[in-house]
């Protein structure tokens, strides 16, 4: 458990392990993971995610920023993110950061640090293609690397589909082109190697975090 509130945002392209790494950082600090991309799912499981926002989603492509600056806000005040969050995959964009930084600025908080895994891309491609995640517990597997157990129920996500997921990844370049350096200018980046063993990543992390 942190001992004093910690906001963390956890960067990467699509696959590069932020769900994977999310979990363990926030068991190990007693934080919620606040993941844009399991808000929009479980809204468009609920049956509540506007069509057109559907459809950029399983196509690939980003949602407009006030829809997921809007997620973020209604939910940093709950009572779970008191001791501090990690947002995963938000902010995306500079547009997003610099809402990121006023509502945060309201609320009297700051950005602790700002991780990004890096892993180059044909990994990322294999890595999204063979993706399996537990409908019921939300854990995430590999076909290969990580197999589910026998029996598990399993979804495979329609932008983990060959074609969508070539467009998140130029989409994540495109997009966070600026972002980085915007972090980096504020001495908040820290860079981490995303490829090994996920304990190993972990590991690597903490010591980024010095934690
Ligand atoms: P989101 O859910 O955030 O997806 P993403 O960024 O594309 O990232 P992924 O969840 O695909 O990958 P990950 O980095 O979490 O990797 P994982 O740990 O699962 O967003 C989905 C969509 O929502 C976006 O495309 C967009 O439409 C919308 N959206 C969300 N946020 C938005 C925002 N802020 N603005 C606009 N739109 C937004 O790992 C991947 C695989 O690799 C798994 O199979 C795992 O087992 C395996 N793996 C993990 N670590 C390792 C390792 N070390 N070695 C080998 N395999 C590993």
């Amino acid at each position: 458990m942190v001992s004093s509130p910690m906001v963390i945002v956890l960067v990467g392209p699509p696959g590069s392990g932020k769900g994977t790494q999310a979990k363990a950082l926030c068991e190990r600090f007693g934080i919620p993971q606040i993941s844009t991309g399991d808000m929009l799912r479980a809204a468009k499981k609920a049956g509540t995610l506007d069509q057109k926002l559907l459809e950029m989603m399983d196509k690939g492509g980003l949602v407009p920023d006030d829809v997921v600056i809007a997620l973020i806000d209604g939910r940093i005040d709950a009572a779970d993110a008191r001791p501090g969050f990690l947002l995963d995959g938000f902010p995306r964009t500079v547009p997003q950061a610099e809402a990121l930084a006023s509502l945060l600025s309201r609320r009297s908080r700051d950005l602790d640090a700002v991780v990004q895994l890096d892993v180059p891309r044909h990994l990322l491609e294999e890595r999204l293609i063979h993706r399996r995640t537990d409908k019921r517990t939300g854990q995430i597997y590999h076909l290969v690397y990580s197999p589910p157990p026998p029996g598990a129920d399993l979804e495979h996500r329609a932008d983990d589909r060959p074609e969508a997921v070539g467009k998140r990844l130029d989409a994540y370049e495109e997009m966070t082109a600026a972002l980085l350096p915007y972090y980096q200018a504020k001495g908040l980046l820290r860079r981490v190697e995303g490829v090994g063993k996920p304990e190993e990543v972990t590991a690597r992390v903490l010591a980024a975090l010095g934690a």
